[in-house]
């Protein structure tokens, strides 16, 4: 499982400790995210040297990853652990002041709490109100066990020992349905890319038609960049080609600018060789004129036609010269009509394709281009269904990398 462990500021943090590392040895992936004033407590070199991954607690840290939401979107698990008083109240109001606020309210998966304060604390009105709550939103809520607490007192209030904490965890989990066996590394690590080179095409050609004018298409190149952010932040060494992008792209990705098709062939044919993943995310040109006036077309009070020829198939030549090992995933935005649906005409491109993976796309006003959601069905070079998923784009993105990971034989 990939557990995200939120640690907030109370003294039983240490304890927690214990826990990171009895679930990293029974192999899961553990990434720490501990609010600042939990640092008081425990610093952030004791969470990273267990877990073997960054503990971050700002959102303004490692931002084009947007690790805000894509840590809670990866998480299979979340555990609070010690959950304070003061962190309850900010989860029922829904605060998002720190990376941990924003992964929790950006996870769908299931969350536990395991609140440790003093008793007085525990009992509060205040407190007790907003227990009920999360409990009624679905938050698990892992008692505090009776005991010694920080000073001299003693009741309900201390954190529960690190080994009844993780059993508690597995519970859920396995009441979730979630597998609490040992989990392999590669498929379900945090930095499960590390590694990996992925080259990733991007955006929309445009053919130079004359001079000023040129035959383009929507294609925004969000969900290809949203691929790159996504593989970046898993580890991946990443490579994008970008065809007319306007987006900004995050630190530590390289990015090739073309315009053409031709140039996004050359670009890709120059790159992809190297790579264990190659990604068609762009919206090629199938036709471009057979020829580009050097000036301005003039309008002369007639039709204009022009001759177009087809373009190179990118994706068919990445197919043919992949090497053993390499996936290759291609995208297919459909729009279904009176011959057939979305998914018939995707199956058919599929097996047409021979790409490993093709990432269906049903497009339309609102879902698709751009900045907006997307939805996706995912063949594979069978033409049958490996997974579906809409949300963001970076939502998409790790869908489609998890599939890509999966087939990847390192
Ligand atoms: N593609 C490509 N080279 C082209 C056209 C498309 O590499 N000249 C790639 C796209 O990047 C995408 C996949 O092929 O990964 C499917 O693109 P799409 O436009 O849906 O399909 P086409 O092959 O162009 O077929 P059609 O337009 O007839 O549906």
């Amino acid at each position: 499982m990939r557990v995200l462990l939120g640690v907030t500021g109370g003294i039983a943090a240490y304890k927690v400790a214990l826990v990171a590392r009895r679930l990293k040895e029974d192999g899961h992936s553990v990434r720490v995210v501990p609010t600042e004033a939990s640092l008081k407590f425990v610093g952030r070199a004791t969470w990273e040297a267990l877990t073997g991954e960054p503990a971050r607690s700002d959102t303004f840290e490692n931002v084009p990853s947007v690790e805000h939401i894509s840590l809670g979107q990866r998480a299979d698990i979340v555990l609070v652990a010690p959950a304070t008083a003061d962190f309850l109240a900010s989860m029922v109001s829904g605060e998002a002041r720190d990376l941990l606020g924003n992964a929790l309210l950006a996870t769908h998966a299931p969350v536990v709490v395991a609140p440790a304060m003093h008793t007085e604390m525990w009992r509060h009105p205040a407190t007790t109100a907003n227990v009920a709550t999360l409990l009624a939103r679905g938050v698990h809520v892992i008692e505090p066990a009776s005991g010694r607490l920080t000073g001299s007192d003693s009741g309900p209030g201390r954190l529960p020992e690190p080994e009844d904490l993780v059993a508690a965890l597995y519970a859920i989990a396995q009441s979730s349905q979630l597998d609490v066996g040992a989990s392999n590394p590669a498929e379900h690590g945090w930095g499960d890319l590390g590694g990996c080179r992925i080259v990733i095409s991007a955006g929309g050609t445009r053919e130079p038609v004359d001079a000023v004018r040129f035959l383009g298409n929507r294609s925004s190149g969000h969900q290809g960049f949203a691929l790159a952010e996504a593989a970046r932040e898993r580890g991946a060494d990443v490579t994008v080609v970008a065809a007319n992008v306007v987006l900004p792209l995050g630190e530590g990705i390289a990015r090739i600018d073309v315009e053409t098709s031709a140039q996004l062939a050359d670009a890709m044919g120059g790159i992809a060789g190297d790579a264990d993943v190659v990604i068609m995310a762009a919206a090629v040109a199938d036709y471009r004129p057979a020829s580009a006036s050097t000036t301005k077309i003039k309008k002369d009070g007639k039709a204009l036609t022009l001759e177009l020829v087809e373009t190179e198939d990118i994706l068919a030549s990445l197919v043919t010269s992949k090497r053993p090992g390499q996936v290759v995933v291609g995208f297919a935005a459909e729009t279904g009509d009176d011959a057939g649906s979305v998914l018939e005409y995707g199956r058919a491109k599929a097996l047409q394709k021979g790409a490993d993976l093709l990432v269906l796309n049903a497009v339309g006003e609102t879902v698709g281009f751009g900045n907006v959601p997307n939805s996706v069905t995912i063949l594979d070079g069978a033409g049958d269904v490996v997974a579906t998923g809409s949300g963001s784009k970076l939502a998409v993105a790790h869908l489609v990398l998890d599939q890509a990971v999966a087939r990847l034989k390192r």
